[in-house]
């Protein structure tokens, strides 16, 4: 296993993910663990990351000096490589420009790190990589040992190595995928080099963190808050597999949930799995208070708030309870981080915040060191199935940010029923194109729901007239809204197929009385949002 120590930059667990693809367990510490820690923790290479600091302050972060005594490869990153310089005796100094973004490296020294990768070579024969750099000092010279690895223009020693002792650094960042070869090298770095296997998977990754978990909280009870969503619903199958009957879930039903929504998260926890899970129906409280409510965004704060009030009432009553389990994902760590140390400050859910003093919670969160796309796998992995593991985003709101203006529950039923059967087809449809612009796949899209990322329909409240049969029909509006995107910060609507588009409206306004008119959102995300509200 790889040891990695974080020296606090936003990119730490990016390491981690990538030794991780590399199929070696690694896991990420502070770097301010004891030596006593780094001797006895068994790694087989050591890696140092970046980091907001400077080696030249006079507090400065520095690795345990046992990581340079333990006989394994060392790779320095960044701030990493900085140290390393500084605590083997050889010299940083303060960059008079920052690089920062893209920059050509020249390899050099024909080291094992970097055996065999290049991303061109120049007509003088210079093997060079595409890389990702960020810093403000650099090396400027290396400790006793070390052999000059690359360099660039501005940047003279962007890479050292002691080959003897099986010690790396580079200034670059390996980690990001703008640093082309960036796979390749921490591939190097911990099969050639640190002769790891690759032989860590899912399975591997659920045992760890089910005993993880087990020490964490020993015999305790926990309460989590289930709301259907991939994270909150992963978290709650492992913490489960962890703790069984430990573990309570608290499932807020608003009312504005899709169609059959509630029932499908109870047969799938309930049910299947054996989870202990409260369902609160709270329809009528939450159409209560959304009654006359017209304004967006005091739609949203109603129900937030009202969300925590059920939420709260219910986990009071769960007397137990010493821990509040949130699945809570590693990007929700960066986006919450502040400008702690370390760069990992906790994030504050909202269902956090009100929670009776005297129940003390303490935060389990064990989905924090994971990316999207690895939960889905854990989730996979753990017996949820594929389809609700992958599925599209829906907002904490709910139908609540669907139904423009008033929300109402004869609206919500309406809409429901329109959204399932535009779903339906979508995933009815086979998907002949081969990838799609802009948006961030695992796998080639089978059917129009894979190739979409979020799809849905719209409530508009006003009426139109129609004629059916013989008959004159006044009747309301809805909206289909598709999108592809990969972050969800732009967004193009999805050139979905006529064919498609005709039979979704044909069906919807024959099987849902009371909708007699759909038209289809052709505006990108900017100029508007994806959501109507
Ligand atoms: P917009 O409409 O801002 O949506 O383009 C971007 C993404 O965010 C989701 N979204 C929300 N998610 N609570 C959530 O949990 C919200 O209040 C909320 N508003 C928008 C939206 O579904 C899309 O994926």
């Amino acid at each position: 296993k790889i040891l990695i120590l974080d020296f606090g930059s936003q990119v730490t667990q990016l390491i981690a993910r990538r030794v991780r693809d590399a199929g070696v367990f690694s896991e990420v510490f502070p770097y301010d663990v004891s030596d006593e820690f780094v001797r006895n923790y068994g790694a087989a290479g050591v890696i140092l990351s970046g980091s907001h600091s400077s080696t030249l302050e006079g507090d400065a972060p520095r690795a345990p000096q046992a990581v340079f005594e333990l006989g394994v490869p060392v790779l320095g990153i960044c701030y990493g490589m900085q140290t390393m310089a500084a605590q083997l005796g050889g010299k940083v100094e303060n960059g008079l420009v920052r690089e920062f973004g893209y920059a050509e490296v020249r390899a050099r020294g024909h080291t094992n790190l970097l055996n065999g990768i290049n991303d061109f070579v120049t007509h003088e024969g210079h093997g060079m990589l595409k890389v990702w750099m960020s810093h403000g000092d650099k090396v400027l010279d290396m400790p006793p040992g070390f052999k000059l690895m690359a360099s660039t223009d501005s940047c003279p020693i962007a890479g050292m190595a002691d080959e003897e002792r099986k010690f790396y650094a580079v200034q670059w960042h390996p980690e990001v995928t703008h640093t082309v070869q960036g796979k390749a090298m921490l591939g190097r770095f911990v099969h050639e080099i640190c002769g790891c296997k690759s032989d860590w998977n899912m399975p591997d990754y659920i045992t760890e963190a089910v005993e993880k978990i087990r020490a964490q909280v020993g015999t305790d009870e926990v309460i989590l808050g289930l709301s259907g969503g991939v994270d909150s619903s992963v978290a709650a199958a492992l913490i489960h597999r962890a703790i069984g009957d430990q573990l309570t879930c608290v499932f807020v039903d608003h009312g504005l949930l899709r169609l059959n929504e509630g029932e499908m998260v109870m047969d799938m926890f309930a049910k299947n799995l054996g989870v202990k899970v409260i369902r609160v129906d709270a329809t009528d409280q939450f159409m209560g208070k959304l009654a006359g409510v017209t304004d967006p965004e005091q739609k949203r704060k109603i129900i937030g708030a009202e969300f925590v009030e059920v939420f709260n009432a219910e986990s009071a009553k769960l007397t137990n309870a010493k821990w509040l389990a949130q699945g809570t994902i590693y990007p929700d760590v960066i986006e919450s981080a502040g400008k702690g140390k370390k760069g990992q400050t906790i994030k504050s859910h909202h269902n956090v915040g009100g929670l009776p003093e005297h129940m003390k919670l303490k935060l389990l969160e064990p989905l924090r060191e994971l990316f999207k796309d690895e939960v889905r796998k854990l989730g996979v992995a753990l017996g949820l199935p594929y389809e609700m593991v992958y599925r599209h985003p829906f907002p904490g709101p709910g139908l609540g940010v669907r139904i423009l203006g008033e929300v109402k529950k004869e609206y919500a039923d309406l809409l429901r029923r329109a959204d399932a059967i535009f779903i339906e087809e979508l995933r009815n449809t086979a998907y002949e194109g081969v990838v799609v612009p802009g948006f961030d796949q695992d796998a080639a899209p089978r059917n129009w729901y894979e190739a979409t990322s979020q799809a849905f329909a719209v409530f508009l409240p006003v009426k139109s007239v129609g004629v059916m049969g013989d008959g004159r029909t006044y009747d309301y509006v809805v909206a289909l809204r598709a999108v592809q995107t990969q972050d969800f910060m732009t967004a193009h609507w999805a050139h979905l197929p006529h064919e498609l588009l005709g039979r979704v409206s044909n069906r919807i306004i024959n099987e849902v009385r009371g909708l007699n008119r759909v038209v289809y959102d052709i505006s990108g995300k900017p100029p508007a949002t994806i959501e109507w509200e």
